[in-house]
């Protein structure tokens, strides 16, 4: 029998079932009012009327079965004692007990079921009265008995209509109160997501002004290093070795305090109309000069209809230069993967295909924008699911000479022209980076740059 699922009922006794109690105990003090059978039969309806509630909740899914059956057994037996024949009995709308039960419990097509099978209980009451007594029943006693029956299955339905229709209803704000429930959580996730960018934001002020007081002294060290070279360095073979290790080290420490500096500090947009397609042809160029030994397949699948996009030419290259270079070292240039990198295990090696980079240009619209969508994908190791949120963050790295910057400042350069930029990668398969980019919406950006 289909059965509807329904949350445990009410286990309290309240005023409705005590009032309930009442009406059982008028029936009891109406005639046949001496009749022991009838009286306990009552007595059974109204102590089973109370505990039902903690049947159903200590058996969840039979419960209700037995309840109703219980029912059409206690309404068969009172009418077996309340009337010289039980099909005359003038309690025969006790039926209405276990119908109502059904409709309330079970969808539409159980609550018929068990209408029918309270009806036929009730008709088999006609075989005692024929065979037994020896009644006659005349045609208009069927259809009195037809009348009783068709009002015990019109109460079931209407009953039932209304009981699908509540119980709908509930399922509705359980839903808007899950739904609720949700928005809730993602709006806690949310305000510790800001709260952690504030702290963030914090930090990066902090050493942005850091790194800037940084440089000075390393201009002084590295100009001392040089004149110590060109006044000594002649004579002193050691003082030439040290100080070109000194003016490297100074070098590559300029090249990281600006780096960083272009990450912390607010870009200042100039924008144009820029075809991206030779803003792409130009940093391969510079990707290839970089890693000059990289011998990569090419592939370019640019949409011949692009339109121009309004972005800083500088910038959008600087994007593209740091996502290639990423691409050639995750393929093995400079071999750069290390072993024991800073932040990022690196994904297991597997077997290497020939190094290749695709690139992908087409118009796009996203969220009512148009734009282009620019996909850099790789034949590298790909990167794992769990890092895949970490490595647009400052300094993560999973390189032996890398900085973890090349990414950040790409999020940022993307986020400064209103763009979107999303990572898909499946271990074992190349790392693909999805970028949008805004052709649209000039006015907005503007306005925005300027308010920077
Ligand atoms: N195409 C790629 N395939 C696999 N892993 C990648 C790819 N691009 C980035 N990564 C991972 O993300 C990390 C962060 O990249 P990001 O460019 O920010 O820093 P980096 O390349 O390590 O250092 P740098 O500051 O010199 O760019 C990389 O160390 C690497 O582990
Ligand atoms: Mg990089």
């Amino acid at each position: 029998m289909p059965e509807q699922t329904q949350p445990a009922p009410r286990r309290k006794f309240r005023w409705i079932d005590f009032l309930g109690l009442l009406f059982l105990f008028g029936l009891a003090l109406l005639p046949p009012r001496t009749e022991i059978h009838k009286l306990l039969t009552l007595l059974a309806i109204g102590i089973f009327q109370v505990l039902e509630s903690r049947l159903i909740a200590w058996l969840p899914s039979r419960g209700r079965i037995y309840s109703v059956l219980i029912k059409i057994l206690l309404a068969t037996l009172l009418l077996g004692h309340t009337g010289s024949v039980g099909i005359n009995s003038d309690y025969w709308p006790i039926y209405f007990l276990p119908v109502v039960t059904a409709a309330v419990y079970f969808g539409p097509i159980a609550t018929l079921a068990w209408s029918a099978l309270t009806a036929l209980t009730y008709c088999f009451y006609i075989l005692p009265a024929i065979f037994i007594s020896g009644y006659e029943i005349p045609s208009t006693g069927y259809g009195i008995l037809g009348i009783r029956v068709l009002f015990l299955f019109l109460a079931a339905i209407l009953i039932n209509r209304f009981a699908i229709e509540i119980r709908r209803q509930r399922d509705r704000y359980q839903e808007v109160s899950e739904t609720l429930a949700e928005s809730n959580r993602q709006l806690q996730r949310a305000q510790a997501e800001v709260r952690r960018a504030e702290r963030l934001a914090a930090l990066g002020q902090l050493s942005a002004g850091l790194a800037h007081e940084i440089r000075n002294p390393l201009g002084i060290i590295k100009g001392s290093a040089e004149m110590l070279q060109q006044k000594i360095g002649g004579s002193h073979p050691a003082v030439t070795e040290l100080s070109g290790y000194i003016s490297t080290e100074v070098n590559r420490l300029n090249g990281l305090v600006s780096r960083f500096l272009d990450f912390a500090r607010p870009s200042r947009l100039e924008l144009k109309s820029v075809d991206i397609r030779a803003v792409v042809e130009r940093a391969l160029e510079i990707a290839r000069q970089r890693y000059p030994q990289m011998n990569a397949t090419l592939e370019r699948h640019f949409a011949a209809n692009l339109p121009p996009i309004l972005a800083d030419e500088q910038l959008c290259e600087q994007v593209f230069v740091n996502l290639i270079l990423n691409a050639y070292e995750a393929m093995g240039a400079a071999d750069a993967a290390s072993e024991n990198g800073n932040s990022i295990p690196p994904v297991a090696p597997a077997k290497q295909p020939a190094p290749k980079i695709t690139i992908t240009l087409a118009p796009e619209t996203k969220d009512s924008l148009s734009g282009i969508s620019a996909e850099i994908e790789d034949s590298g190791p790909g990167i794992s699911e769990e890092f895949r949120e970490q490595i647009f963050n400052p300094f993560v790295t999973s390189k032996k000479t890398g900085v973890g910057l090349g990414l950040s400042i790409v999020a940022k350069i993307i986020d400064d022209h209103g763009g979107s930029i999303q990572v898909v990668s499946r271990p074992g398969h190349g790392a693909c980076f999805r970028i949008f980019l805004p052709s649209a919406g000039a006015n907005k950006l503007e306005t925005e740059t300027a308010s920077k």
